[in-house]
């Protein structure tokens, strides 16, 4: 499967996926042909560089309306032609062109246990809340904000340390369970295929 890759920050889950995917690709059943981010200079461009991937950035700001910001990263993602989208850490809600062209196909990762805390701050909420547990989700992209149905989840606990200063270091924590959460997930849809009925994502061969 050919994976486009989104990313708006540091892309530790991008380099998971290239390190899982290593120099087999066949093995893995996918590889990333492209990453895509909302602004230049992260490090999640830099890591797709090193990898010699080609990249695109696509600012909301550069575009009049967000319309045309959505359409611009509609067509600059196409030019791929990708299988399935990861949106790993890609921190701009899609729009209704994008989910038009990749809807089903768009898989994102949220350092929450989803539904609760979705949103830009999971894992400052769930400190905030007082939560014993917290963790990630993978699930698939809707017209929601962190909605879709969800293909797999990974706890993480929290502890008396984790004060609501210490959300860098719980969300690190995360992280660790994210970046295998995600190589999983995104294996196991690129090789075994699936279907999804209502919020049930089926794993497995498609159509038996
Ligand atoms: C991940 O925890 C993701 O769930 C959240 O932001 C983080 C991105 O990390 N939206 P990275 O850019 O993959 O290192």
């Amino acid at each position: 499967a050919r994976l486009v890759v989104l990313v708006s920050g540091s892309g530790t889950n991008l380099q998971a996926l290239l390190d899982a995917i290593g120099d087999d690709p066949e093995g893995y059943g996918a590889q990333v042909v492209a990453v895509g981010a909302d602004r230049p200079g992260i490090a999640g461009l830099e890591r797709a560089e090193r990898a010699g991937l080609p990249t695109f950035v696509c600012r909301v700001r550069e575009h009049a309306t967000r319309e045309e910001w959505d359409e611009a990263l509609t067509a600059a993602t196409a030019a791929h032609r990708p299988d399935l989208v990861v949106s790993a850490g890609f921190m701009k809600i899609v729009g209704k062109r994008f989910l038009a062209e990749f809807g089903g196909r768009v898989v994102n990762t949220h350092p929450a246990l989803l539904p609760s805390f979705p949103g830009a701050h999971g894992v400052r909420d769930a400190l905030a809340y007082g939560v014993k547990v917290t963790g990630c989700t993978v699930h698939f992209v809707d017209d929601g904000v962190d909605t879709g149905p969800i293909i797999a989840q990974g706890v993480v606990e929290v502890t008396e340390e984790d004060t609501p200063e210490g959300e860098a270091a719980l969300h690190e924590r995360i992280k660790e369970v994210e970046r295998t959460l995600l190589v999983e997930a995104v294996g196991r849809l690129a090789r075994d295929g699936y279907r999804i009925e209502g919020r049930k994502v089926h794993l497995g061969h498609v159509g038996e």
